[in-house]
């Protein structure tokens, strides 16, 4: 799908806990299809410091009302301002962007992992897996109970296993830590999003267990099209824009020290 730029109308949000709200956007056309794993960039009217886009992953597409769904986590006065829109409101936004995750095959066993905030885009690949008939498990990562969100939702798509740092839900530590990081459980492809450590850290058990694995890499951006070049990484044919040429990228492509 051609990218394009237009006004959608936000018309729900929902706080989940202290800093995380979910904010559904309508468009006026019909969505053509979007891929799980690429992302929207969002123009943050009225903010002294953003006159940047802010990039965020698709996290649902409902293509029933039209609408994307994105999960904000507010950092920094760009999301601290977005989510302060009102219903009805027109937000700027440039969509779709990236390339996305490859889906699984039919009875593929696949492991989705989301570190914080970088759970937002394993919602639509799980409903979108599913429905390609792979058997789909998510690994959520937070510091904390408070900070687990959307649980039941992600129970919606498949097997929900959990950690946080602190040990007060699921198995305590980091997502490395969970015993479904097995031999015996037998996954063919990982899927992962979150904090670059826990990004490396998730490769290297892939690796050490010959799993498939593709990651979405979340590189501070500022243009979003491939013109600035402050959001290359490298890979085995050199740099390449995880703007345009990711945010999905397979571990294998990648030059990281694992
Ligand atoms: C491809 C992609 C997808 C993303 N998807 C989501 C998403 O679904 N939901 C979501 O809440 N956020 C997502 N992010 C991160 C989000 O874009 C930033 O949090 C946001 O731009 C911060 O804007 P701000 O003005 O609030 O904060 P700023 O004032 O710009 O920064 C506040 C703090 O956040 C840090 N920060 C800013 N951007 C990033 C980043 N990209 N990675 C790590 N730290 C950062 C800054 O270093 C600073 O410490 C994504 C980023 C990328 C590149
Ligand atoms: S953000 Fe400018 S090239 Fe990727």
């Amino acid at each position: 799908m051609n990218k394009k730029v237009c006004d959608l109308i936000l018309t729900k949000k929902t706080q989940l806990n202290h800093d995380n709200y979910l904010l559904e956007l309508q468009s006026k056309e019909p969505l053509s299809a979007i891929n799980p794993g690429q992302f929207v960039n969002v123009l943050i009217k009225d903010a002294s410091s953003t006159f940047l886009r802010r990039p965020f992953s698709v996290h649902e597409v409902i293509y029933a009302t039209n609408s994307i769904v994105i999960l904000v986590k507010t950092v920094g006065e760009g999301t601290y301002k977005l989510v302060e829109a009102e219903l009805g409101d027109k937000i700027d936004v440039v969509f779709p962007l990236g390339n996305g995750f490859s889906l699984p095959k039919k009875d593929e066993k696949i492991l989705l992992i989301g570190g914080g905030v970088g759970i937002a885009p394993m919602m639509q690949m799980g409903r979108e897996s599913k429905e390609a008939r792979a058997e789909v498990h998510f690994l959520l990562g937070a510091r904390s109970a408070k900070d687990q969100i959307l649980i039941d939702e992600f129970k919606q798509h498949g097997s929900v296993h959990l950690t946080t740092n602190d040990g007060s839900m699921g198995v305590e530590g980091f997502v490395i830590h969970h015993p479904i990081f097995s031999k015996k459980e037998g996954f063919d492809r990982i899927y992962c999003c979150g904090p670059d450590p826990m990004m490396h850290a998730v490769a290297k058990k892939a690796k050490a267990l010959s799993i498939d694995c593709e990651v979405s890499l979340e590189n501070m951006m500022a243009c979003g099209f491939g013109v600035c070049l402050c959001c290359v990484t490298k890979t085995n044919e050199g740099n390449k824009c995880v703007c345009t040429d990711g945010p999905v990228f397979n571990i294998k492509d990648l030059e990281w020290q694992i």
